[in-house]
């Protein structure tokens, strides 16, 4: 069984991986392998409702949104997904949006493949819209079907400078709290249910996906278009 956590934070080693780290050494602890996926500061860019995912059924998105779609290919191959994000301006970063808006639209017009996975969001904050920020991740858990788990509290550790979190106690043990009821809820869970099916077949049209030369994915028209004859 495997756990992705993401890190939507552009600081990498900041506060919000501290926390996601956090979470995987109680998971590692139960026998669960971890991997980490740092997204935020890279080039992402959140939906532009061109429709092209709805209109292939293909979970990906067809913009020049490498980040994400890889992002999407480990979210389908994990059992459990965290997504971590710092508070900016009292919601999420604009990367932890991006991801959201597109891996969920993409993956729900093919058949909800996430549904039956573990979810878990994580928030750094240094004062004000931890709360906020946190149900919007646990909004894009619920609407893929995806299961959550609670904590010893809401899933928050408190902290502005770079690696300011470790001193808050409290949150740092919300996150132990948190890999360890993931790790039971993992285990009730396995190979219950999940919709493998769904899974595989986005990720086999990831896999055969073609880019043009700047990284975006190239349509089926795109591909079987015959080349014009130069008069
Ligand atoms: C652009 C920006 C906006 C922020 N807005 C808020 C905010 O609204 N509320 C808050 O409590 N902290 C805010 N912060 C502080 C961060 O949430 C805090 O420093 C957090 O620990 C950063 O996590 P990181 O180290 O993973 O990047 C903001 C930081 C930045 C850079």
């Amino acid at each position: 069984m495997k756990v992705l956590g993401i890190n939507c934070s552009p600081r990498k080693g900041g506060n919000t991986e501290i926390l996601i780290r956090e979470v995987f050494r109680a998971l590692e602890k139960e026998g669960i392998k971890t991997e980490f996926f740092q997204l935020g500061g890279k080039d992402v860019s959140g939906c532009i409702a061109c429709m092209k995912c709805r209109k292939k059924e293909d979970g990906i998105c067809h913009q020049k949104n490498e980040a994400i779609n890889e992002c999407i290919a480990k979210m389908l191959k994990a059992d459990g997904i965290i997504i971590g994000s710092p508070v900016y301006h009292a919601d999420l970063s604009a990367d932890t949006k991006a991801l959201i808006e597109v891996a969920s639209y993409a993956l729900r017009g093919s058949g909800s493949p996430l549904k039956h996975k573990v979810g878990a969001g994580v928030i750094a904050v240094r004062r004000a819209g931890a709360i906020h920020a946190f149900d919007s991740i646990n909004h894009f858990f619920l609407i893929n079907e995806m299961i959550i788990p609670g904590s010893s509290y809401w899933n928050i550790g408190i902290g502005r400078e770079k690696g300011e979190v470790v001193k808050d106690e409290e949150g740092m043990n919300t996150m132990k709290v948190l890999g360890e009821n993931m790790a039971w809820l993992l285990k009730k869970t396995a190979g219950k249910g999940k919709k493998k099916a769904d899974e595989e077949s986005v990720l086999s049209g990831l896999k055969s996906e073609k880019t043009d030369p700047a990284g975006v994915p190239v349509t089926k028209e795109e591909k079987n278009k015959k080349p014009k004859k130069k008069r």
